[in-house]
């Protein structure tokens, strides 16, 4: 039997004309994502009541940013030899308590959620939604890991001075997860955040100091990372390197680690390419709105981020003339407005990339639509989307809100493996009523996250282990049940029987 089988009744149906009901669901009670992150498994205070709202409304007008020095060579130096010596007793510390203080460190986090949005808000541009999912993301992180850790005590020997490196995308949660896993195994931990979100790192950082971390278990270098970051990597105390960003700056610190005497281990969590694959069972609404909240959430600014949309030929035309709908209804604004959906990207340098390729894809590429903007600010980016001819057309990760639409008339197996090629594997949607065929797509699929009929961006802690494959990363998954094995050493004992 021919695996592309159509589905004619589909076609043409009533259900391509729904248009508008595709946007962005964050009407203006709405805190949480629409997945309902952090419910899961954080702590299910109900953030829609309105009693919660002022909290963050006030913050918002309280909350102020301020400057952090810039380490040098010297205080990296300075705090590596500190850590180097701190590191012995924070590891003969009982795992018990080292994951009581992630607990009240988590505690404090969650206790203190309007203020953390505010700095995301204010710092990395994040919309209401997106600040208040990242926040609970690092709480998960906190609780999860300080249970991971308790759950295996005998393996939780750390390795010396792991030096955590972050992006800017997830100032919070990524830069929280790191470094508490890597403490909680034992580990002292040099922090280093992004250029563009210190402020926010500094803060998390206080809240752990105040949670019991001694000071010479956690250190925090802000700074370039062709200078702190390469400093912190060539150190001759440095045992591990937890590292999320791009995947150029991954190759360079893997080479820089190459270089030294002894084999020193990376973790490397990197960008993506990402797909979704629609065949011409799906669903068109669930298409869209997948598709909505994956590519243009966050502004795109995602690692998960849908890049590339991969629509069966036979229902294209229907699924192209939905996006337009939907794009035209994306709020395009302030990100300390509730309604907005999609605010600025992080920086000047993100804005030229972005827009030049935009700029490219015009000359080059089919404008599907582009959306409106309603308030006007520095470092806008219209979220857009074009039709390209090859999935191989799509060369290298813009992190931005900008989505690529590739027709298909061969096989869903056969655009599985131009992706495939692409050489990343990040992130997968499979959107399809045969549950068979989603079954082989994600088993041929060499991709970390494979997300079925939904979108594919918010892995949940404990839920959804995330991490990529490929150009995409060395894992383990942050979030999963193997993530603190890879900061610790082996026991030099056998168990007990
Ligand atoms: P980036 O690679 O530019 O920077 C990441 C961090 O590396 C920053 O702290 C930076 O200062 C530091 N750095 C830069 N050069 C360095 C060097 N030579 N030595 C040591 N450190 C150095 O990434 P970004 O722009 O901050 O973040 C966006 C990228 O991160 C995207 O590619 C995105 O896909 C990726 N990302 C991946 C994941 C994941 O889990 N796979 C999650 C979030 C973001
Ligand atoms: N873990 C983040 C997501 O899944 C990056 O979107």
């Amino acid at each position: 039997a021919d695996p592309t089988v159509q589905v004619p009744e589909l076609l043409g149906s009533p259900l391509l004309e729904v248009r508008a009901a595709s946007a962005l669901p964050l009407p203006p009670a709405l805190y949480l994502d629409a997945d309902g992150r952090g419910r899961a498994n954080s702590t299910g205070a109900d953030l829609t009541a309105p009693a919660q709202r002022l909290p963050l409304q006030t913050a918002l007008d309280t909350v102020k940013l301020e400057p952090v020095p810039e380490a040098g060579a010297a205080d990296v130096d300075a705090a590596m030899q500190r850590l180097q010596a701190g590191f012995v007793a924070w590891n003969d510390t009982p795992v018990a308590q080292r994951a009581a203080t992630l607990r009240r460190a988590a505690d404090a986090l969650d206790a203190r959620l309007p203020e953390f949005c505010a700095l995301l808000v204010k710092e990395a541009f994040k919309t209401q939604a997106d600040c208040v999912a990242e926040v609970r993301e690092a709480v998960d992180f906190l609780r999860y890991y300080a249970d991971q850790a308790e759950a295996e005590p005998g393996l939780m020997q750390g390795r010396g001075v792991f030096v955590c490196i972050s992006p800017w995308n997830f100032p919070l949660a990524i830069f929280a997860g790191q470094v508490v896993a890597a403490l909680v195994a034992g580990n002292a931990v040099a922090a280093k955040p992004a250029e563009q979100t210190p402020f926010v790192a500094l803060k998390m950082v206080e809240l752990l100091h105040a949670a019991g971390v001694p000071a010479d278990a956690l250190a925090l270098l802000h700074g370039p990372g062709e200078t702190v970051g390469a400093g912190l990597v060539a150190h001759a105390f440095t045992a591990g390197v937890c590292f999320t960003g791009s995947t150029a700056v991954a190759q360079i610190i893997n080479k820089a680690l190459a270089a030294k005497s002894l084999p020193v281990p990376l973790i490397a969590e990197t960008g993506g390419l990402n797909a979704m694959v629609v065949d011409s069972t799906a669903l068109p609404e669930q298409v869209i709105d997948a598709v909505v909240q994956s590519a243009f959430r966050s502004a795109g600014q995602r690692c998960s981020a849908l890049r590339l949309l991969c629509v069966q030929d036979s229902i294209a035309d229907g699924i192209i003339e939905m996006l337009k709908g939907a794009l035209q209804q994306l709020w395009v604004g302030r990100p300390e407005q509730l309604a907005t959906d999609v605010g600025p990207v992080i920086d000047d340098e993100a804005h030229a990339n972005i827009a030049r390729h935009v700029e490219r894809l015009k000359r080059e590429a089919r404008l599907i639509a582009e959306s409106p903007i309603h308030d006007a600010l520095p470092r806008q980016i219209r979220p857009a989307a074009f039709e390209i001819a090859r999935v191989a057309d799509l060369g290298e990760e813009i992190f931005g809100p900008v989505l690529h639409v590739v027709r298909f008339s061969g096989t869903v197996d056969d655009v599985i493996g131009d992706i495939n090629a692409l050489g990343y594997g990040l992130t997968l949607g499979i959107q399809t009523r045969i549950d068979s065929r989603a079954q082989r797509l994600a088993d041929a699929a060499r991709i970390g996250n494979v997300y079925v009929n939904r979108n594919i961006i918010g892995a949940v802690v404990g839920v959804q282990p995330f991490g990529g494959e490929g150009l995409s990363g060395t894992g383990p998954k942050a979030g999963g049940p193997d993530y603190l094995r890879r900061f610790t050493t082996e026991p030099a004992l056998d168990a007990p029987a």
